[in-house]
């Protein structure tokens, strides 16, 4: 499963993202309380939400993400904090008591649902789960992505007594073509640039279009209200290397 050596590091190189979680927060405050996030890791998005007045579940499935996201919760303003709750669970197939105004999936995590069959069951699950006037928004990546297998090293960010850790990452696709295996490699160097450690993250991600997603929304009878290319908003077009949907329950 992935997220988990690298759980402790998420926040630190999740820099970048304001776009994206303005996106999500504005289309959370139009859609309205609560709201539901699967995927939700340390909780970078359901904070935000929470701090605009948004009840957020937050569902996860790896363990060390849900600690890193409690450990958070612990210090937050007791506002915040009661506004959140993260759960452990599986997008693919979970069921709670309740209906939700908002769910969404950022950071292309409905790219980590590697069959059709978990595919369509989160869609189910999401259905099922979803307030008749409620929105259910998510967004996949379909741009070209480097699958030679070969190591990049991504960022480095400073920890604390002089230390380093660095990203890397390594890509590789599958022969059916269908799934991108990635690994994630964080070293951690001391003052005098010494390895000191290293974590390991396993992956896998499936290849999507966005004419395999709208068949499958079609399936399970959700209406497409738009499909955009950029947390700016810019409609999609073919070339497009995201596609984010914007939809609701037939
Ligand atoms: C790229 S991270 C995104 C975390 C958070 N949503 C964000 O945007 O910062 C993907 C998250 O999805 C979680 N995840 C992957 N498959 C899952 C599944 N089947 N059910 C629940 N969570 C899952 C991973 O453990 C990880 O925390």
């Amino acid at each position: 499963m992935a997220y988990r050596g690298s759980a402790q590091f998420y926040d630190l190189f999740a820099r970048g993202k304001e776009e994206e979680q303005s996106f999500y927060r504005l289309l959370a405050q139009e859609a309205g309380s609560p709201a539901l996030e699967l995927g939700v890791g340390t909780g970078l998005f359901a904070f935000l939400l929470a701090e605009d007045g948004i009840t957020v579940v937050g569902l996860e499935q790896s363990r060390e993400m849900l600690l890193e996201a409690r450990k958070k919760l612990q210090k937050a303003p007791k506002e915040i904090a009661r506004r959140l709750l993260f759960i452990s669970g599986d997008m693919s197939n979970f069921q709670l008591e309740q209906e939700f105004r908002f769910i969404y999936i950022p950071s292309g995590s409905f790219q980590y649902l590697t069959t059709r069959k978990q595919q369509l069951g989160c869609l189910r699950s999401v259905k099922a789960h979803l307030h008749k006037e409620g929105s259910f928004v998510f967004d996949i990546w379909t741009g070209e992505s480097d699958t030679s297998g070969t190591w990049r090293r991504l960022e480095t960010v400073p920890l604390a007594k002089g230390e380093v850790v660095t990203r890397s990452i390594s890509t590789r696709l599958t022969k059916e073509k269908e799934i991108i295996d990635t690994v994630l490699r964080f070293d951690v160097h001391d003052k005098t640039g010494r390895i000191t450690d290293t974590f390991y993250d396993w992956s896998q991600l499936s290849v999507l279009t966005v004419e395999d997603v709208k068949f499958q929304l079609a399936e399970m009878q959700f209406q497409v209200e738009t499909i955009y290319s950029s947390f700016s908003r810019k409609p999609w077009s073919a070339k497009a290397q995201r596609a984010i949907f914007v939809t609701e329950s037939i």
